[in-house]
């Protein structure tokens, strides 16, 4: 039997990619999602917010650097629609079909963001996070942890314009990564906390251990 058989599951797992801005999530879900794709299972890599036609219009808004009157509370209100609609419409169909499905932020990052660092009453956006995820949980999130001077000194370094989000500022970032990190210590069972500041094979080794440790059928 193929591998590509051999090793397709019944029912997919969601795998989320967390961290501060610049903290190497996008990098690292790439090469995590080309890893499933080797070892010959189905996998489906997505950027939340993102990955449908109405969830890219939504994060257009998102990141506009001309809406800075943004209400905080439409702001993690677009965030939940944007989410809701990608579950729904492409993550759950993937899950039926046994995909690994790798995303690049979940609502871990409204808890992150939107609850510490624009400091919205918590309940309140765990309450918003329970809409927008529409029933689904992550199996496993990777939380890539890395001080913010040094995620700052990156973001120095591209040249690319900056986003609304990734305007915020140091203190806000500082905020960010507290609450990513409180998160963890509250589902260890769930968020693996990776250290950012590694060589990138290294990071990406890392993570396919502690993947492969509870899903060991993925092994090569
Ligand atoms: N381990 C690493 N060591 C050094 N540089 C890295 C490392 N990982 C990523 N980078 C670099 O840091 C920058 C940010 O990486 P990446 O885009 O993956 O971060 P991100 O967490 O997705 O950021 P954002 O939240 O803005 O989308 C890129 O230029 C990338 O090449
Ligand atoms: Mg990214």
């Amino acid at each position: 039997m193929p591998a590509a058989v051999k090793k397709q599951r019944a029912s997919g797992l969601l795998i989320t990619f967390e961290g501060i801005d610049f903290s190497g999530k996008s990098l690292q879900a790439e090469l995590f999602y080309q890893r499933v794709v080797e070892s010959g299972n189905r996998a489906l890599a997505l950027r939340d917010p993102g990955a449908t036609s109405i969830s890219e219009k939504i994060r257009a808004i998102l990141l506009d650097n001309r809406h800075g009157e943004m209400s905080p509370w439409t702001e993690l209100l677009l965030y939940e629609a944007a989410r809701a609609q990608m579950i729904e419409q492409s993550i759950k169909p993937a899950l039926q079909r046994g995909s690994v499905v790798v995303c690049d932020r979940l609502y871990d990052s409204t808890t992150a963001y939107q609850g510490y660092g624009r400091q919205l009453d918590l309940t309140l956006v765990t309450a918003a996070n329970h809409i927008g995820a529409c029933g689904l949980a992550p199996d496993m999130t990777l939380l890539i942890d890395l001080p913010v001077p040094i995620a700052a000194e990156r973001k120095k370094q591209l040249k690319r314009k900056k986003d609304r989000m990734e305007n915020a500022g140091d203190d806000f970032q500082q905020r960010v990564r507290g609450g990513y990190l409180k998160l963890a210590a509250d589902e260890p069972g769930r968020i693996h906390v990776i250290q950012g500041d590694q060589p990138v094979e290294l990071i990406r080794d890392h993570i396919w251990h502690v993947f492969t440790k509870r899903w060991p059928e993925f092994r090569d």
